[in-house]
């Protein structure tokens, strides 16, 4: 799982079978097996964490359209972290989960037809564009806030702006306290880096670590769990107050459980996506002072940094499906019964549909085609609210600190299989000194 490695060889050539996603390498810069894999085995089957991969634009499009072939059911019974760790710690595990868990299977992104049809309708509904609109103070003031502090000199742009405006916004959506949104930043790490163990082997430590992961997941249902039973006696504005009502026409409602998973996969899909595209999106704009500084005022130039940060190095690198019979497609055939990742990534680098596609270039032509909010069915229901944070982040910061830059480092990305999770992004707010 840490060892440095490629899948492309001495001889240039890509080996599908040894490609590992959670490489060091990989979690840097995957760009250059996704490029490999278009060129030589565009669909392909990897025996590290027995997943198979979809590189292609027009493959990973006509996987996603196709959603009776390739389920989002892909969570599997007696293969999940929880699943290993009562085999070997059942204890420990007991003692973990102690607070109850969020019902992962009952996801948008783990259900298909008909239940999630409904489940994403009952979102919607309370999920509403007027909600998403008026929380554009609350971003601002927020940003601005952790701007202050950040005057003066170095900091990490991750924990001291990016995670903390992305779970306060979450918080501030679901309408709980400041103290839950400090303990949702790690939930969020935590809920990211247990779905990628689903695939992993575990030693001692590795246990531990995830029953430490597992018990601050417990802690944060408990506490949605007495947020959400206030909200049924008492309704508020917010959005666990508008789940908790909402029904449709032929009476569908969702109960506690629904509304605790809808929670738990706001702060999952929701707070690390958004926090690592702000910090994609200044680690490229700032590149070119000139850009940079023209965002503060430019909110047409703003858009499309916006989306060409989406394309070139969207947080999600790709969603789980598995595939319901034998399909052929992209040269290959892929079993029935098969995990496969829809590589979101690789498609948005697609040079067939994006020209030179390693190149950052706001406003290129066609830019819009990109799926790094997926598409179809399961296309991301926070897509309009990531866009707004993004908006206001980088309006934000280029105005606060028109001579920001990033100076040399090693980036760090955390073992996460669907997402580029930074451990820190160090950035300068004063301006650069010329050598002496
Ligand atoms: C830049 C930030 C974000 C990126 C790159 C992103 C990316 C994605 C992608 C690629 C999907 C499609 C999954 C699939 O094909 O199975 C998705 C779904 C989803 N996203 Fe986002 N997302 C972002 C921000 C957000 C935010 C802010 C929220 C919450 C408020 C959110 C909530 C969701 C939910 C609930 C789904 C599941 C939708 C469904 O399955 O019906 N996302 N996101």
């Amino acid at each position: 799982m840490s060892k440095v490695t490629t899948a492309i060889e001495g001889d240039g050539k890509f080996h599908p079978a040894d490609y590992d996603p959670l490489s060091l390498a990989d979690l840097q810069d995957p760009y250059p097996n996704y490029a490999a894999a278009r060129a030589d085995a565009p669909v392909f089957r990897s025996d590290v964490l027995g997943l198979w991969f979809i590189s292609r634009y027009e493959d990973v499009v006509s996987a996603i359209r196709d959603t009776e072939t390739f389920s989002s059911e892909f969570i599997q019974e007696g293969d999940r972290l929880a699943d290993k760790l009562a085999r070997r710690w059942p204890a420990e595990l007991d003692a973990a989960q102690q607070g109850g868990m969020p019902d992962d299977r009952r996801f948008l992104l783990t259900t298909d037809a008909p239940a999630h049809h409904v489940r994403r309708k009952l979102a919607q509904q309370a999920f509403t564009p007027r909600r998403v609109a008026a929380l554009e103070p609350m971003i601002e003031s927020r940003a601005e806030e952790l701007s202050d502090a950040m005057a003066g000199g170095e900091a990490d742009l991750m924990a001291s702006f990016c995670y903390p405006l992305t779970t306060y916004v979450i918080a501030g959506i679901l309408g709980v306290g400041d103290e839950l949104a400090g303990a949702m930043r790690k939930v969020a790490e935590d809920l990211l880096v247990t779905q990628a163990a689903d695939r992993v082997d575990l030693d001692e430590a590795a246990a531990e670590e995830m029953l430490a992961r597992l018990r601050r997941i417990s802690d944060m249902h408990a506490a949605l769990s007495a947020e959400l039973a206030r909200r049924r006696r008492e309704p508020a504005d917010d959005l666990l107050s508008a789940l908790a009502t909402t029904s449709l026409a032929d009476g569908s409602v969702l109960d506690d459980e629904d509304i605790l998973a809808m929670s738990a996969e706001l702060i999952l899909a929701g707070t690390d996506t958004t926090a690592n595209q702000i910090a994609h999106s200044v680690l490229y704009t700032s590149a070119d002072p000139r850009l940079w500084r023209s965002l503060a005022d430019d909110p047409e130039r703003t858009e499309a940094v916006v989306e060409e940060s989406l394309r070139r190095r969207g947080s999600s690198k790709g969603l789980l499906r598995i595939t319901t019979r034998d399909v052929e497609i992209g040269g290959a055939v892929i079993p029935r019964g098969s995990l496969v990742q829809l590589l979101y990534g690789a498609a948005n680098h697609d040079e067939t549909v994006f020209p030179d596609a390693r190149s950052f270039c706001p406003g290129r032509p066609g830019a819009q085609q990109h799926v790094a909010f997926g598409k179809g069915t399961h296309f991301c229901l926070g897509a309009p609210l990531a866009r707004l944070e993004l908006k206001v982040a980088m309006r934000t910061l280029s105005r606060r600190f028109p001579d920001l830059w990033v100076p040399a480092q090693h980036l760090r990305y955390l073992p996460a299989l669907t997402t580029h999770t930074l451990a820190a992004l160090q950035v300068q707010t004063e301006p650069q000194q010329p050598p002496a």
